[in-house]
């Protein structure tokens, strides 16, 4: 376990401005004091400032589902991380699978958003994961591993604390089919091992991995239980705030 939890609710692209501030103040209400699991909401671009505001003085950190590599010019469409940090975000989303799958991005241009992250002092949240079709064919090491390393390139010791992964089997985001833990697990504990490799055991075993797909109260529990998962990226129970809330309260039992 790599110190406290870190459970953190993409929105994706979901909400309207006042679904949005509505949620974080509810999320506010509910778990707004937590000291003991490290929190934060990943809302749409255009409401990281109204969503920053309903957070206010909580314990409930902003993060942004994406960001950009350059500093400022023409990039139209691009977020950069100046931007962010101005808005009050501590964290941004390197890489999601959707990103990766429907935008087309690649292990190259995500690196230079997690170098450039963590340059400007944002945390980046590195996500890594295989489709079904990979699991299938055993791949999934191979797929993860290569999504790590070319991800972290560049990343040094001293960096990498900042770092969080998160592990996401593309197969089980917004399905409803949950890895089971043990198959979580499994890969938690490569991922480990590899960060290991690349950095060393002590060090490894400071890096944050959180487990995403299909994350509801009721599963958060036996998962976040596991050796190797520091916590959970939630996207779909991330918009209500109930299951938001009894994420994170499982995550204090
Ligand atoms: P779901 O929790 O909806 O499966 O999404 C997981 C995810 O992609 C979080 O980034």
């Amino acid at each position: 376990m790599a110190g406290k939890l870190f459970i953190a609710g993409n929105w994706k692209m979901n909400t309207s401005l006042s679904e949005a501030t509505a949620l974080a103040g509810a999320l506010v209400e509910k778990i707004g004091s937590v000291k003991t699991v490290d929190m934060a909401v990943c809302p749409p671009f255009p409401y990281l400032s109204g969503v920053k505001e309903a957070l206010g003085g909580s314990k409930i950190a902003l993060g942004a589902q994406d960001v950009f590599y350059e500093d400022s010019g023409a990039y139209t469409g691009e977020v950069s991380t100046e931007m962010l940090k101005d808005v009050g975000c501590s964290y941004a989303i390197c890489g999601h699978s959707e990103r990766r799958h429907v935008i087309g991005e690649t292990d190259e241009l995500i690196n230079r958003k997690v170098l450039k992250c963590i340059s400007d002092g944002i945390m980046p949240i590195l996500c890594v994961g295989e489709l079904l079709t990979q699991r299938q064919a055993n791949e999934t090491i191979d797929v993860v591993s290569r999504q790590i390393r070319l991800g972290l390139e560049g990343v040094s010791s001293a960096d990498i604390s900042g770092v969080t992964i998160a592990y996401e089997p593309v197969w089980a985001i917004g399905t409803g089919v949950t890895a089971t833990p043990d198959q979580a697990q499994e890969v938690h504990a490569m991922i480990r091992a590899l960060l290991g490799e690349i950095y060393d055991t002590p060090t490894a075993g400071g890096i944050r991995i959180q487990y995403g797909g299909s994350v509801k109260p009721d599963n958060a529990a036996e998962l976040m239980n596991c050796p190797d998962i520091d916590g959970a990226l939630v996207g779909g129970a991330s918009l209500k705030a109930d299951d938001f809330a009894g994420i994170v309260l499982e995550g204090i039992k």
